[in-house]
């Protein structure tokens, strides 16, 4: 499915990695491009990932590289770089760290690559997807983070084992920040159309909520080292799909709001139309009013930590 000319992905850590196995893999773009400050790590891994494939058959060129101007011509970005959490932290925790990386990326794509589309997934997710798209300048249809495609997977997952159905047979949506705030919609989920309210009693509903809630404090807790890259690394490259494909998908991602939701001046997760020109739409489903309370509790966590953000040292 090469529709992509070429694809970079930002950070060659585990998310980066394990991101240009999968696109690789799904033949996303003719040219990908793994880059990171470590010399050696983005070569090493990209090496590894173009020998498999001739097992494999994709067609993908897959390079690594330490330097930015590679960013040129890229039709698409996926900033992954920063730290990840350590037991005990919070993704606002990494905030000024992060916001450090994101900042020379997002001015290096505004100089190299100012027509490609960026997905942002480093953390706190919400936050440096704003401040990726106010310091490169792109417009906000083409920055958008990651967020709710992994959250609803670990909510579909959790929903599935309860139910002992195929997980991709559950549909629904996790919207607000990528963090304790998110607001998993149980009136918007179903198995194949049937509610899910009709299905779980409302105490194990609560529990599948809250284990969502901290689905990836669950494995960062497990890993010890750093946090989950698998599932991110599968939500993310449906994202890059949605784009490279024009597929119009559904999708809920972290997108800027001016005035939908009720909300402006703000990145959030949101449902949306995603194609080749990145947020088509945001779609303002109609909330049930204890979604739409959490929902703005959720902006509220993100606009303090965006008063973090204006408050560092530029
Ligand atoms: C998680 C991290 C990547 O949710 O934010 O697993």
């Amino acid at each position: 499915m090469s529709a992509l000319g070429k694809v970079v992905v930002l950070g060659a850590g585990n998310i980066g990695g394990s991101l240009a196995q999968r696109l690789a893999e799904m033949d996303v773009a003719r040219e990908l491009v793994l880059v990171d400050i470590i010399d050696g790590l983005p070569q090493g891994k990209a090496l590894d990932i173009q020998q498999s494939a001739p097992i494999l058959g994709f067609s993908t060129h897959v390079t690594g590289a330490t330097n930015l101007e590679v960013l040129a011509g890229a039709d698409v970005v996926v900033e992954t770089a920063g730290l990840a959490r350590k037991p005990g932290m919070s993704r606002s925790d990494l905030l000024e760290k992060n916001a450090g990386i994101v900042r020379g990326h997002a001015e290096a794509v505004r100089r190299y690559a100012p027509d490609a589309i960026t997905i942002v997934v480093t953390n706190p997710v919400d936050v440096m997807t704003y401040y990726f798209r106010e310091v490169s300048g792109l417009p906000p249809a083409r920055v958008f983070g990651e967020s709710g495609t992994l959250d609803t997977a670990r909510f579909r997952t959790f929903v599935a084992e309860a139910l002992h159905v195929a997980p991709r047979d559950v549909t629904g949506f996790v919207l607000g920040t990528h963090g304790d705030t998110m607001v998993p919609l149980l009136s918007l989920t179903s198995v194949s159309g049937v509610p899910l309210t009709k299905l779980l009693p409302p105490d194990r509903l609560a529990e599948i909520v809250t284990r969502t809630k901290q689905g990836g404090a669950e494995i960062v807790n497990l890993l010890k080292t750093g946090s989950a890259f698998y599932a991110p690394t599968a939500s993310q490259a449906e994202l890059v799909a949605a784009v490279a494909q024009d597929e119009h998908r559904l999708l809920p991602v972290a997108a800027h709001l001016d005035g939908e939701f009720g909300e402006r001046g703000v990145y959030v997760g949101v449902p949306v139309v995603l194609g080749r020109q990145g947020v088509e739409r945001v779609v303002e489903v109609e909330l049930q009013a204890p979604e739409r309370e959490a929902f703005r509790a959720s902006v509220a966590a993100v606009r303090a930590d965006l008063e973090i953000l204006a408050k560092l040292p530029r």
